[in-house]
């Protein structure tokens, strides 16, 4: 039995580069969100970059530049709700709207984005 290919095989780096590019316009253009952001987000897109090339099988650059990722543990600082889950969710499904790409890629994709932005979550509303 083969192995499922990868991520990052069935969309190489260029797209990678191009979802992250796109990530970070819809995030410009969502002020609740820009504002958690430092003023630069060019160093922001490139950890997200490595990031990604990373969890979706690619050269762990990531772990040699930043070390584990602890993703949780670095969120801690930003209160992060279901509705800002929801609008870092909102700006990745646009990202990926924007990428070319095969079912089996998005739908991969997707629900990693999913659990993952679930994960992040720190702070619950009151009941
Ligand atoms: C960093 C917000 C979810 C991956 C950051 C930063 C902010 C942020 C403000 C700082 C930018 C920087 O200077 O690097 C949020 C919010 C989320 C969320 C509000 C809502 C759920 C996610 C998810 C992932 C992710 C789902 C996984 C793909 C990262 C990575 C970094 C980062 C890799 C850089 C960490 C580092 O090396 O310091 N995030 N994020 N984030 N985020 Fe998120």
């Amino acid at each position: 039995m083969s192995a499922p290919l990868s991520v990052y095989t069935l969309l190489g780096e260029e797209k990678i580069h191009q979802l992250v590019d796109h990530f970070y316009e819809e995030v410009e253009r969502t002020p609740d969100l820009r504002k958690l952001y430092p003023k630069d987000l060019e160093p922001a897109r490139q950890r997200l970059y490595w990031f990604l090339l990373h969890v979706f099988g690619g050269p762990a650059t990531y772990l040699e530049k930043r070390g584990h990722p602890m993703l949780r543990r670095r969120h801690f600082q930003w209160a992060i709700d279901p509705e800002m889950r929801d609008r870092w969710l909102g700006c990745m499904g646009k990202a990926l709207d924007q990428i070319p790409m095969e079912a089996e890629a998005r739908e991969a994709m997707s629900t990693y984005f999913y659990r993952a932005a679930q994960h992040m979550v720190n702070r619950h509303p009151p009941e």
